[in-house]
């Protein structure tokens, strides 16, 4: 029986923090190999709100690492650069003929950027039609991905099915994965870990940007048990070994950090030494082999697509 199809991405914009790992790369991780799967990085997306070449490519290569240090095998993964696939953005110019102003106006991530208020450029506005093809070219049937990223999905699904119905059964709809416990991981702070937030604890930092994260958590002065911290740790160890845990520190909030910190670095030092192992020649002839795959395949549906629209004659 043929695999069933999976396939995620991570923008390229800044440090991974443990809610990316936890919301998205494990998961991926966790299962990818009975799938045929692809992970990709969203190079085009990130350039929406990073202006940086040396920053840009610093971030690509490091995302790239990253998939491999939380234990991605390249060799049963397509790793690739979204930016290597220049079908992904062919066919966001013929799905933006398609589909209208007002139904991407409703995109909640636009909505917040611009409430942050980000210089609104075109790209932004557009983001949700180019991860509508980053999926679809692939017929991907399972997309792992963390709560925030739920419309996306209602998007390329009605994105592909406004196709479908125009010109005839082209694209298979897929459907997000998302874990509820790990949909949404809590900062620092207690409110959804961002780096937009800067309440993150860094998937690959040092030990002391670990420490100095942790300590940083906030706890309510009022409570015996530090929620925050306990809602994070439970991430790392099960429920019924945190409970006596926390009992033994009640009212000892540092006790609780330090045993965090030690959690956290036992997950995080073998993904880290992994990470740190990868030559850049060997990242870089991983995305090479894996553009080229991911090309193979995206053309063969862009063929199609131009095909069912008229502009191959
Ligand atoms: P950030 O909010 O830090 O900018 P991104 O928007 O780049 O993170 O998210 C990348 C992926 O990680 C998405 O699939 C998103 O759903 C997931 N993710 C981000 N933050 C969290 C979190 N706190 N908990 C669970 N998943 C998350
Ligand atoms: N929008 C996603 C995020 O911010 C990144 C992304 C781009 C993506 N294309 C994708 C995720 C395709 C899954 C599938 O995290």
């Amino acid at each position: 029986m043929q695999k069933k199809r999976l396939l995620t991405g991570l923008q390229p914009s800044g440090a991974l923090h443990i809610g990316n790992y936890f919301g998205v790369l494990k998961p991926f991780a966790d299962m990818y190999e009975s799938y045929e799967s692809f992970l990709m990085i969203a190079d085009y997306h990130a350039l929406t709100t990073l202006k940086n070449p040396e920053e840009l490519r610093e971030n690509i290569m490091g995302v790239a690492r990253d998939y491999i240090g939380v234990g991605v095998d390249p060799k049963k993964a397509v790793i690739f650069q979204q930016s290597n696939v220049p079908e992904h953005t062919e066919l966001t110019w013929i799905f933006n003929t398609l589909i209208t102003m007002p139904f991407l106006e409703l995109a909640h991530a636009y909505k917040d950027k611009e409430a942050r208020g980000l210089e609104m450029n075109v790209g932004l506005f557009d983001y949700p039609v180019l991860m509508a093809c980053d999926i679809l070219l692939y017929d991907t049937d399972v997309v792992p991905v963390g709560q925030d990223q739920k419309q996306h999905l209602e998007y390329t699904r009605e994105i592909g099915t406004k196709f479908n119905n125009a010109f005839g059964e082209t694209f298979k709809l897929p459907n997000e994965q998302i874990l509820k416990t790990v949909a949404v991981v809590p900062g620092t702070d207690g409110k959804k870990m961002s780096k937009s937030y800067g309440n993150t604890i860094p998937l690959f930092g040092t030990k002391d940007e670990i420490v100095k994260a942790v300590m940083s958590i906030v706890t309510d002065s009022g409570g015996e048990s530090p929620t925050n911290v306990y809602n994070i740790h439970r991430l790392f160890r099960s429920e019924q070994e945190l409970g006596p845990l926390y009992k033994a520190n009640k009212g000892n909030y540092r006790a609780s950090k330090e045993a965090l910190i030690e959690d956290v670095e036992r997950v995080v030092a073998p993904m880290r030494e992994k990470r740190d192992s990868i030559s850049d020649a060997d990242v870089k002839k991983i995305l090479k082999v894996g553009g080229e795959k991911a090309r193979e395949r995206a053309s063969k549906k862009m063929a199609d697509v131009r095909n069912k629209i008229g502009v191959t004659l």
